[in-house]
């Protein structure tokens, strides 16, 4: 098979590893890719945010399957493109991606479907969500309702901060994104995000993760695209997890088949795990990053036949087997993340990391090449992800990768998975 992979991302690189890994495929190519990727795979003609060139492309290459992996083309409707031409892709539609694209959108399916998620509603004007706001008894979190690059969620700890929350983004501060506001009771618990696949109908778990989204050990500071993960999460239980994918993820899905917008693609649901039992916080429709990096590092079957089957409507007999033992992954940031990163500086030792333990696989990010130069290009650089036997052999073998990296202006997290 040919594969055109869309991004550019340590989850990307993590896939391509996955991807290249199968027997299946014999081409593996990438749009954009990173200096990671194009060690696996050759890069495309092509550009993402432009879906008559990935068309084109697809058809000049014969390209079997294209893997889109962030959020922005699927929302796009890439898939729908992709589909009226003839060529498969391994995705939702535009409409079925509107649970990551619309906050308001998934507060209607949930109420829709019965799932669990925070009291709370959604407005399309300042005033009233302005009354709405200071008419709870504590201070609610707001919610831009589009894609905004992980910014667009204000955890309030005063009144006054969630008003000038929603006055910001109905000011414009997200642009579209920021028109209609959800505006959420807080809720209370342990977060973990659950991945599952879904054929449309049929949908299988896959694997939990932790994320850890400050920038800061402890879990002080600004918010991040995501500075490490753990897979399983800590947190999970057996039992949790049948009462996620019965509560939340199957509901989901049936209630997308019922209205006609079947949802076909990862589904990630981001959860609190509360006094109450599990709720929602989000779905999103695609691989978390970098939960995605030590999910795949945990992966014993092939990936290919899995996106094949659930493309095909096959999933009800089919497993992805997984791994029982842990993965965590430790990002590696450029200094002045996630404000303003400081591109340029030299990274080395990269296959020093990968022999430091067995098991340890560094995805990379944002990276480039400058001459013969490994250079960081961009906020979070690379991903050092190692198993083990247990989460703490697994957290020992990641940082001993991170130790051997050669770049000393990296910035890291020293608690991933500390107290896991
Ligand atoms: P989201 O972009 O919806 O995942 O939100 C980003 C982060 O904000 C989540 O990972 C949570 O830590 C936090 N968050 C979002 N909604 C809530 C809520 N209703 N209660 C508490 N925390 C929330
Ligand atoms: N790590 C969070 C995300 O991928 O959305």
């Amino acid at each position: 098979m040919h594969i055109l992979l869309i991004g550019s991302g340590g989850r990307e690189h993590a896939l391509a590893w996955a991807l290249s890994a199968s027997p299946l495929v014999d081409r593996l190519s990438c749009a954009p890719g990173n200096p990671g990727m194009l060690e696996l795979g050759e890069a495309a003609a092509c550009d993402p945010a432009d879906p008559d060139s990935v068309v084109a492309f697809a058809r000049e290459t014969a390209v079997d399957l294209v893997v889109p992996g962030p959020e922005a083309p699927l929302v796009a409707g890439l898939v729908d493109r992709l589909e009226a031409a003839g060529i498969r892709a391994f995705g939702p539609t535009a409409a079925a991606a509107r649970l990551e694209g619309s906050k308001s959108f998934t507060r209607l399916l949930c109420a829709e479907a019965g799932i669990p998620c925070a009291a709370g509603q959604s407005f399309d004007a300042v005033d009233a969500a302005v009354a709405y706001i200071r008419a709870q008894s504590a201070p609610p979190v707001i919610k831009a309702d589009g894609l905004a690059a992980g910014k667009g969620v204000t955890v309030a700890a005063t009144m006054e901060e969630a008003v000038d929350a929603a006055r910001a983004a109905f000011g414009g501060r997200f642009g579209a994104a920021g028109r209609c506001v959800v505006v959420e009771e807080r809720m209370e618990g342990t977060e973990a995000s659950l991945f599952a696949i879904a054929d449309g109908t049929n949908v299988r778990m896959l694997a939990d993760a932790q994320d850890y989204k400050r920038i800061g050990d402890g879990d002080k500071g600004p918010n991040t695209g995501g500075m490490g993960a753990v897979s399983p999460a800590p947190a999970m239980t057996d039992t949790l997890r049948a009462e996620v994918m019965e509560r939340i993820v199957q509901p989901a899905v049936a209630t997308m088949a019922r209205r006609g917008t079947p949802f076909r693609g990862i589904l990630y649901a981001g959860l609190m795990l509360t006094g109450a039992g599990p709720k929602l916080v989000e779905f999103n429709v695609r691989f978390g990053d970098p939960e995605c990096q030590a999910l795949l590092v945990r992966l014993r079957s092939d990936l290919v036949p899995g996106l094949v089957a659930a493309l095909e409507g096959e999933l009800d007999n089919f497993d992805l087997r997984f791994r029982p033992d842990p993965a965590v992954c430790v990002v590696m940031a450029a200094p002045g993340y996630p404000e303003a990163p400081e591109t340029g500086s030299e990274i080395r030792g990269l296959a020093a990391a990968e022999q430091s333990e067995p098991d340890v696989h560094v995805f990379q990010a944002s990276t480039a090449r400058r001459d013969d130069r490994l250079v960081a290009a961009g906020g979070r650089v690379l991903g050092v992800t190692a198993t083990g036997t247990d989460v703490a052999a697994a957290r020992r073998a990641a940082y001993a990768g991170v130790a051997a990296i050669d770049w000393p202006e990296a910035v890291w997290r020293r608690d991933i998975a500390a107290t896991a």
